[in-house]
């Protein structure tokens, strides 16, 4: 999820590995270090900036012509000084950074433990560096085959550099679902998360694969699968500059988190979604369930987009758990001295985890005596911390204002809740159950499928972008989806736009129907697609311009609607997280198109920690 450097060679290795992670610090992070082998293996890390590291290599300047860097993004464990990466074993001899999570860190460290060993700290990148130590110390083997082997018994996302004191003229690298790539140089070499650390020095690139490992030398590099087959690899040369490379060679922050959805949903199911065994784990709520599955009502509070996840969550949560949900805006929630009862659950929903409003409701559930819960994405921040039990998104740093991948993980996880706690309660039949798992688990490649209509999308939004006024329009499970493309195109475009349940049109907003409104309609063929329909033909009979999202091959609106979006079916419950694909994509082409600040909206903040 975040950063890493490597670099082998002639120059001094500290002030390149900063430099490096300098140029990292676009990922979001919370933690930094370097490992610098001269002599013995030397780890400056601390929890914060980059330049709190630094300022420790001033304090205690490390020699050394090999090294590496990692700026961390929490997953496990708190954002520590000890928690911070590298990690190291065999008593210092080797140490390891990691990009990733390792999903079966649990059942490898409770091994461990019997076996002796210790830990400092709550990472699940330490007990990988303690197994790689247990197996060279079975098998005997060199540092990289030991590297090798324990890797090939390792579930999960892993990008990692590692580096022995047994051969410290060598980095050893591994890739998956993390990644890594090669930096080839003149008797010296690197390894990135990505090039911005080391394009300053060479252009010239190796991108390692998934199952891929390579040990890096000053002279050359070897790459092989883990399973030992020698691979050989093409060097590319990179055209892209900086910039370019720091968003991935995406224009934006924001379109680089929206194609990168597939990969955050498939990191916020990852060790959690069994689908085969037909089974959820919520390692995050273990302690909590019992009091979880008999609560009387859960009240979800959060602001802003997370809030329209807590609306879908509610659906989630009532449709298959059967047990009442309120939703509310936690700035409202928090002043209105709300009646919280015994049996009350409240559950908080924040990206940042600092969200202001949504940790005094948290203080304020907590001050009732009422089990607090949390789903952040950020580990270890203060609303992470406070409250009793959560689940966190992996989703990665989102460093955009306007947030997707964050509401689309926010969706996947509550939905993860809501068939844990009906499983628990009996509320779900086992096929049922297997029958949503399995849909679940095929979200991330649907939603590739809906990434490629972004072409249609853009003409789209080249009609769109020079109208005053947007009314998006959705019932059950996609009204709170009309709420958020309407909230995403009004927070970056400045168009006024707004979200209100398809039915509740004929209250009022109709009246504001004419030619020149754009009318967004979220119509998958659902329970309630007939309705939805009539109301399609109540805005066309007042020439408003419609725009529909709907489920794929359904021909029924080709005539009503100026134009149809399809996104693939899934289980109804499930739609949100497609549905909303084409209204982020959709904001952000007439945002580009009207020349607004697509990352830094004006007047908006990543984070609302004032009140
Ligand atoms: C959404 O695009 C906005 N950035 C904003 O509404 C945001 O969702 C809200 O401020 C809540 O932030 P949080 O999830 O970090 O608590
Ligand atoms: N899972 C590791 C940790 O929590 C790595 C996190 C990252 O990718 O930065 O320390």
């Amino acid at each position: 999820m975040c950063g890493i450097v490597g670099y082998i060679g002639p120059r001094q290795a500290g002030d390149l590995l900063v430099s490096g992670l300098r140029r990292l610090e676009y990922r979001g992070y919370d933690s930094a270090g370097v490992a610098i082998a001269n002599g013995e293996l030397e780890v400056r890390k601390k929890e914060g900036k980059v330049d709190e590291l630094a300022a420790l290599l001033e304090n205690r300047p490390v020699e050394g012509t090999v090294g590496m860097g990692h700026t961390r993004w929490a997953t496990h464990g708190a954002p520590t000084d000890t928690n911070a990466h590298p990690h190291t074993a065999t008593h210092g001899r080797f140490a390891i950074i990691h990009n990733g999570i390792i999903e079966n860190y649990v059942s490898i460290k409770r091994r461990l433990l019997e076996k002796g060993y210790t830990f400092d700290s709550e990472t699940d990148t330490e007990v990988l560096a303690h197994f790689i130590e247990d197996v060279q110390e079975e098998t005997g083997l060199s540092f990289p085959e030991s590297v090798r082997q324990a890797l090939t018994q390792v579930e999960g996302a892993y990008g990692i550099v590692a580096l022995s004191m047994d051969n410290p003229d060598e980095l050893v690298v591994a890739r998956n679902g993390s990644p890594l790539l090669l930096g080839v140089g003149e008797g010296e070499h690197f390894v990135g998360s990505d090039a911005s650390p080391f394009i300053e020095f060479t252009r010239h690139v190796v991108y390692l694969n998934d199952g891929e490992m390579a040990v890096v030398r000053r002279d050359g590099y070897d790459v092989s699968e883990i399973n030992g087959a020698p691979v050989s690899k093409e060097v590319h040369e990179l055209e892209w500059d900086l910039e370019e490379i720091e968003k991935g060679g995406f224009e934006h922050f924001m379109l680089k988190e929206i194609m990168e959805q597939p990969e955050a949903l498939e990191n916020a199911m990852r060790g959690r979604v069994r689908a085969d065994e037909g089974t959820i784990k919520l390692g995050g709520l273990e302690y909590v369930t019992k009091e979880l599955e008999s609560a009387d009502r859960i009240v979800i509070c959060a602001c802003g987009t997370s809030w329209h996840a807590g609306l879908v969550g509610e659906y989630l949560i009532e449709r298959f758990a059967r047990i009442p949900v309120e939703v509310e805006y936690a700035s409202e929630f928090r002043y209105r001295d709300p009646v919280l009862t015994e049996g009350d659950v409240v559950l908080v929903i924040s990206q940042s985890g600092e969200t202001a409003d949504t940790l005094a409701a948290v203080r304020q559930a907590k001050q009732a005596g009422v089990l607090a819960l949390g789903v952040v994405n950020a580990v270890g921040s203060t609303i992470a911390r406070e409250t009793d039990a959560g689940v966190y998104l992996h989703a990665g740093p989102e460093i955009g204002v306007a947030s997707t991948k964050a509401f689309t993980a926010q969706v996947t996880v509550l939905a993860q809740i809501a068939l844990l706690l009906a499983q628990k309660r009996g509320t779900i039949s086992d096929e049922s159950l297997r029958q949503h798992l399995d849909a679940l688990a095929a979200i991330p490649e649907q939603i590739r499928t809906v990434l490629e209509t972004d072409e249609q999308i853009q003409a789209i939004a080249r009609e769109m972008r020079l109208a005053q006024n947007a009314l998006y329009l959705g019932r059950g499970l996609n009204f709170p989806v009309a709420l958020e493309g309407a909230l995403k195109l009004k927070e970056i475009s400045y168009i006024h736009a707004e979200g209100y349940p398809a039915a509740e049109m004929k209250h009022g907003p109709i009246a504001l129907i004419d030619r020149f409104m754009p009318v967004v309609f979220v119509a998958t063929r659902d329970a309630t697609y007939e309705k939805v329909v009539s109301n399609i033909e109540e805005v066309v009979a007042r020439q408003g311009s419609v725009i529909a999202i709907t489920d794929a091959g359904n021909r029924d609106l080709d005539e009503l609607a100026e134009h149809v979006i399809e996104v693939p079916k899934t289980a109804d419950a499930f739609e949100p997280l497609l549905t909303v694909v084409p209204l982020q994509l959709l904001s952000y082409h007439v945002a580009v198109m009207r020349g607004c600040n697509v990352d830094q909206p004006r007047n908006l903040a990543k984070s609302v920690t004032v009140e």
